[in-house]
């Protein structure tokens, strides 16, 4: 059987892109195609080719347009496109193009802290002047409003009264890296 052929879009470290490599090497049925993002300098473009990974830098102009990434998706012959810190707007053509096919990483818990300009630290900071007791992370379908496509999952961790952002975003990051990988399987092989 052919492997199920997944890209990955990040804009920043990559950690959940590397992750995702990792687990992902050597997998009987799925292979990372290649890791775009829309940043030249993103440090997740020279990690990801260390380990052997195609990867490609678009501008914001291109990778606003549908039917550009549409036909590139195509080209490669991608079934699964997954969002890791990925920080623009899907455009609406290539949603069309891969309905249900793309998955969402959000550091918090959807529909809570979500929305335009909802993304790493912003998150935690508005989590913690809520005085909330908890938060988590949410993998979700895509759709054409920022974070708000269908849930697939949602794993909680507890927030301490002393909790700083460094503290929430290294309980996120563990939730990121010990879920993300198994649900992407998961959602791709079911
Ligand atoms: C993660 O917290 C992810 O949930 C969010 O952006 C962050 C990316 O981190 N969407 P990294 O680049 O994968 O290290």
């Amino acid at each position: 059987m052919q492997k199920k052929r997944i890209a990955i879009f990040a804009s920043g470290t990559g950690s959940n892109a590397l992750n995702l490599i990792h687990f992902f090497e050597g997998h009987s049925s799925i292979e990372v195609a290649f890791v775009l993002s829309n940043k030249a300098d993103a440090p997740v473009l020279e990690s990801a080719g260390k380990l052997g990974i195609k990867t490609m830098h678009f501008s914001n102009k291109e990778v606003a347009d549908g039917s550009f990434l549409v036909k590139l998706c195509n080209d490669e012959g991608v079934d699964w496109i997954i969002l890791a810190g990925y920080l623009r707007l899907i455009p609406s053509e290539l949603i069309q193009a891969f309905p249900d096919k793309i998955i969402n990483l959000h550091p918090s818990l959807l529909p809570n802290y979500g929305g335009k300009g909802m993304h790493g630290r912003h998150v935690h900071d508005a989590v913690l002047a809520n005085g909330e007791d908890e938060s988590g992370i949410t993998i979700h379908f895509v759709n054409e409003e920022f974070d708000k496509g269908r849930i697939i999952a949602q794993f909680h961790c507890s927030i301490d009264p002393s909790d700083k952002v460094e503290d929430l975003e290294k309980k996120i990051r563990y939730l990121e890296h010990s879920y993300l990988p198994t649900v992407v399987q998961h959602t791709i092989l079911t």
